[in-house]
């Protein structure tokens, strides 16, 4: 493997999150409430998490993205300048809010969330050149917590210059995915596979059938679904494999996917081949899910070689 730390651009969101748990049933009823026991707030949204990732990881990350004129902003990027991501190209935006996502965990450790875009809706095509042309990077990471428009032409952008793109494909939702052509990888959830491709990824057949739908309208190399504690499914354009996930206690899965994705993308860098980037990828999110919070919850690499290890021994 290469020893070089991958220099990573990620383009994204920046969120106050309030985390609600101990969750008294988990339905969403109209004009009923939800109880819960206590809630934290936390330094998230995915593009801050996968920066905060990337850094703790051992990468050079730099983020794209944007505050309000809040302290929250000022608050979230300093936590990030601290864990050393570059934030030269994170805006302050002097009319707008902070991004803010309240997160209601439930009983299975799921969660359902409720998000204010605020300024990540100001994160724009010309702010993800300037950085390009900033300085050399080795991958792009997005996601589509931002200005749909800012997606695609991130992706245009990265490939005139040469650059694999991954899209974590979250929050759920339908987009174009032919303004994607070309791009390496596509990675939704669960949910987010349902709302790209109408298919619930629920065994191997309908998860190979997303994939398929993904692929060939991205004409992307990849297609890897994240399926929470049934592990990943990837999808090279001919064949699909499924990746075991590891047996931990889930108690807050916000961030995992983040920090799955991030990892993923490090080793990938670093000269790993797919199915050991995923193995790797898996035990950081594993990690990520037996602890609270976004940003915070993000394992060290000690962290994850530790628990790879420990995995080992206990064959
Ligand atoms: O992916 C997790 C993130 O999604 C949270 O930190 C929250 O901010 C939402 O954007």
């Amino acid at each position: 493997m290469a020893n070089a730390a991958p220099k990573l651009l990620i383009v994204g969101s920046i969120n106050r999150d309030l985390i609600f748990y101990g969750p008294h049933g988990s339905q969403m009823k109209p004009n009923a409430c939800l109880v819960f026991d206590s809630w934290a707030a936390y330094h998230g949204g995915k593009g801050a998490n996968q920066a905060a990732a990337a850094a703790v990881l051992g990468a050079h990350p730099t983020l794209v993205g944007a505050v309000g004129s809040d302290p929250a902003g000022e608050e979230i990027a300093s936590a990030l300048k601290a864990l050393g991501v570059d934030v030269s190209g994170v805006a302050r935006v002097a009319d707008t809010q902070t991004g803010l996502s309240a997160i209601f965990t439930m009983p299975d450790g799921s969660y359902v969330g409720a998000n204010v875009l605020g300024a990540n809706g100001r994160i724009t095509p010309a702010m993800v050149e300037a950085a390009l042309d900033a300085q050399p990077f080795d991958m792009v990471l997005m996601q589509l917590e931002m200005p749909l428009e800012t997606v695609y032409r991130t992706h245009e952008l990265a490939r005139e210059r040469g650059l694999r793109v991954i899209l974590d494909a979250g929050p759920a939702q339908r987009i174009d995915l032919t303004r994607l052509k070309g791009i390496y990888m596509i990675s939704p959830n669960e949910a987010e596979t349902e709302a790209l491709t109408g298919v619930v990824p629920s065994d191997e057949d309908s998860a190979l059938k997303a994939c398929r739908i993904l692929v060939e309208a991205a004409q992307a190399r990849y297609a890897l679904l994240k399926l929470g504690g049934r592990g990943a499914y990837l999808y090279d354009g001919e064949r699909g494999i499924s990746f075991p996930a590891f047996n931990v206690q889930c108690v807050d899965s916000t961030a995992a996917g983040d920090t799955f994705t991030t990892a993923l993308m490090m080793r990938i860098c670093l000269g790993e081949t797919l199915p050991r980037a995923i193995r790797y990828a898996n035990a950081a999110a594993g990690l990520c899910v037996s602890r609270r919070g976004g940003l915070a919850s993000v394992p060290t690499a000690d962290e994850v070689s530790a628990f790879l290890r420990e995995q080992e021994d206990a064959l």
